[in-house]
């Protein structure tokens, strides 16, 4: 998400003026950090915390509130999100699953959280998690919305999980790939088909992917949507250069260890 932060969000955010923002998942603050340069004047993460105490972390900046606790709990709670908050943006980067960001459009929509003009940022709209649930606390998903899961890897094109290695083989993921509501981008998707023309919706498709979703209304400076996805045409091709030559280097370096060790 840093990435997208960087190069995205806080250049648009500098254009539009926004003062007021909400992250929901912050993990240790790296995204935050970025976007506390910009002159807001409040910050709203929600996160349980689960990985460091950013309560501790921001205590000394008075923009910022740490609302310690699970996205749907916090945003469908009046004493939390006090009634008549609204945001110019809102990033979503909490537990990744289909039930959680169904559940977060809906509560954001209903409760008109989001300013007219502003911007929702999901990241994990691609591969990996597009199409497969991810569980951070399989507890608090109810039984008929989770799908089985394990701590076991993923392998891209591969509809079962990993039996060894794979891509984030520490977390809980859903056994398979696909299916009804299974993943984040098909739960935007599925939010999506019932608001027709309400929301305008692209993903840029690299560093497991971003989705800007506006709400259409109020113009904002700038030309907003396509001069993000403008950026993205260029950058996506660099990204994906550079994934191909760390890879290369790294496959390099085994190749070297393996001759060293046998030597
Ligand atoms: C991928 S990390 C976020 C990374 C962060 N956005 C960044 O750019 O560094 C996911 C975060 O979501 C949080 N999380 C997990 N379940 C959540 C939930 N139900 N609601 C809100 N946050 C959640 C975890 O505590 C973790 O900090």
């Amino acid at each position: 998400m840093r990435t997208f932060v960087r190069h995205y969000i806080v250049p648009l955010a500098r254009r539009r003026g926004w003062i007021s923002i909400c992250e929901i998942g912050a993990r240790t603050g790296t995204s935050t950090d970025y976007l506390l340069k910009l002159p807001t004047t409040s910050h709203t993460i929600i996160d349980p915390c689960i990985d460091d105490d950013l309560q501790a972390k921001y205590s000394a900046d008075s923009r910022v509130r740490v609302v310690r606790s699970n996205s749907l709990d916090a945003l469908a709670d009046n004493g939390r999100i006090e009634p008549g908050t609204v945001f110019d943006s809102i990033l979503i980067d909490g537990d990744h699953n289909w039930y959680t960001v169904y559940n977060e459009l809906r509560l954001i929509d209903e409760r008109g959280l989001l300013r007219p003009g502003g911007f929702v940022f999901l990241h994990d709209v691609d591969w990996p998690y597009a199409r497969r649930d991810l569980y951070y606390q399989p507890d608090t998903i109810p039984a008929q919305f989770r799908h089985p899961f394990a701590q076991k890897g993923m392998i891209r094109g591969q509809r079962g999980l990993a039996e060894s290695g794979g891509l984030n083989e520490e977390l809980m993921n859903a056994l398979e790939e696909g299916g009804p509501r299974n993943g984040v981008l098909t739960a935007i998707e599925e939010f999506l088909a019932l608001h027709p023309g309400k929301y305008r919706f692209f993903r840029i498709r690299y560093q497991w992917g971003l989705g800007v979703l506006e709400l259409r209304g109020a113009r904002g400076p700038g030309i907003g949507l396509w001069a993000l996805r403008a950026k993205a045409l260029v950058h996506s091709p660099l990204w994906r250069l550079g994934q191909r030559v760390k890879a290369g280097m790294r496959a390099a370096r085994r190749l070297g260890q393996g001759s060293g060790s046998a030597g």
